[in-house]
């Protein structure tokens, strides 16, 4: 089987999802990559590494897919991009089906077999393939960073001829993969890190990390099946907020990571909160790819608001693209030794990996929870 790693449109995209130091792992179970000339140059990976691990750099973007059984992405792929495919072809990508009903329409229509690696349930068994977790690992590193350099301040305490300087406090906002990077960071920086999560088992994990739980009296716990949260009914989130309200008044950084799988990330930090901040504190906000956890998160902007300044990237691991893509072609391996056998797509529809991340096969929506998403919109006929 061939396999084609592509050069992602988006300019801010730097990762790719096969890194050289996996050709020979994947050659060995009889999987060829082929590479769009400089699909991975963004990740530092040239064609010339991929080359001598044994990839084909193949002379154009459009010889690439052609060479392929199975196309292999990073990104959400665009309708344009579905369209340079071959009908019958295999793709592997972030689809976020539940949402993008009208790029599944389109995948099943071409007649793709199209598996979504955000789709991949979060079980022990997959966890090696799980890039939901390793590129929020990045994110959340990240995040840290960007704070700390957009900061006026130091994060650590330091004790010098010229007086004691106090830490700064950090806020992070939801305890999941990405969270919990995050306060590992912040906590390696020298930051007093406080957090919060609705999940109630989250609060062990902050604590071994050295983190202090932000505890909210009375609170739900608000623990959906799978390990995610589910939202708050009204009365618990005005709970949330007034708790919230005085430790974000106290932070100078947030870093919010609060998701919901589906929906819009839920809003923690209110504008009346923005305004209470000290000026020049920082907000990260690692939701803005679901229109962010800060009221005033503008997505894909870095915005100075009330002297905070709000940073709502869209491309927080590809800061660190050479591991956020190392960690993600590796997963991406297991996920292909998974779903083929002797080099060949084998699928067992009945079993739980391939069940949950196979979307689309035999120009049919088989995924029962996208099929029901586009129903719901009127997009499926
Ligand atoms: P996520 O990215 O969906 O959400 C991030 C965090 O935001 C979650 O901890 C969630 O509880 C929290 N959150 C949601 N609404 C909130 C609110 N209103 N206020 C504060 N926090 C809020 O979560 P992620 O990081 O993808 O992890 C989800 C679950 O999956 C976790 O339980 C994690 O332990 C589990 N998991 C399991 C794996 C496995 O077994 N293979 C691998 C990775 C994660």
């Amino acid at each position: 089987m061939k396999v084609a790693v592509l050069t992602e449109a988006l300019d801010i995209e730097r990762r790719v999802p096969i890194v050289p130091e996996s050709v020979k792992r994947l050659l060995a179970k009889k999987i060829e990559t082929t590479v769009e000339p400089g699909a991975g140059e963004r990740a530092l990976s040239s064609d010339a590494t991929y080359t001598a691990e044994g990839a084909t750099v193949a002379a154009s973007r459009k010889d690439a897919i052609a060479a392929a059984d199975l196309v292999m992405r990073i990104r959400v792929p665009s309708l344009e991009e579905v369209n340079e495919m071959k009908e019958g072809q295999a793709l592997i990508a972030p689809l976020l089906p539940l949402v993008n009903t009208e790029l599944v329409k389109a995948l099943a229509e071409r007649k793709i077999t199209a598996f979504s690696v955000d789709a991949i349930p979060r079980t022990t068994i997959a966890q090696m393939m799980d890039v939901l977790s390793s590129q929020a690992t990045c994110s959340g590193y990240h995040a840290v960073l960007m704070a700390a350099s957009a900061l006026p301040r130091f994060f650590p305490m330091f004790i010098t001829a010229a007086g004691t300087i106090a830490p700064a406090t950090a806020l992070i906002m939801g305890a999941g993969v990405a969270g919990l990077s995050a306060i590992g960071t912040a906590k390696r920086l020298g930051a007093r890190v406080e957090a919060f999560d609705v999940r109630k088992v989250t609060k062990e994990q902050v604590e071994s990390l050295g983190a202090k739980f932000v505890e909210v009296e009375g609170a739900e716990d608000a623990a959906a099946a799978g390990g995610y949260a589910k939202e708050l009914s009204e009365d618990a989130k005005k709970k949330q907020a007034e708790a919230i309200a005085k430790h974000a008044a106290k932070a100078d950084v947030i870093i919010c990571t609060a998701l919901i799988p589906g929906r819009r990330a839920p809003i923690l930090i209110t504008k009346e909160m923005v305004a209470s901040m000290k000026p020049g504190s920082v907000i990260v906000d690692l939701a803005s790819e679901q229109q962010g956890n800060c009221e005033l998160t503008e997505p894909g902007k870095t915005v100075v608001k009330h002297g905070v300044t709000i940073i709502g990237s869209l491309d927080f691991p590809s800061h660190v693209a050479v591991h956020a893509s190392q960690m993600y072609s590796r997963n991406m391996e297991k996920l292909l030794f998974h779903l083929t056998k002797e080099g060949a797509l084998t699928l067992d529809r009945e079993e739980e990996i391939t069940k949950g991340c196979l979307i689309t096969h035999g120009g049919e929506i088989v995924h029962a929870k996208a099929n029901a998403a586009g129903s719901e919109k009127g997009a499926l006929s």
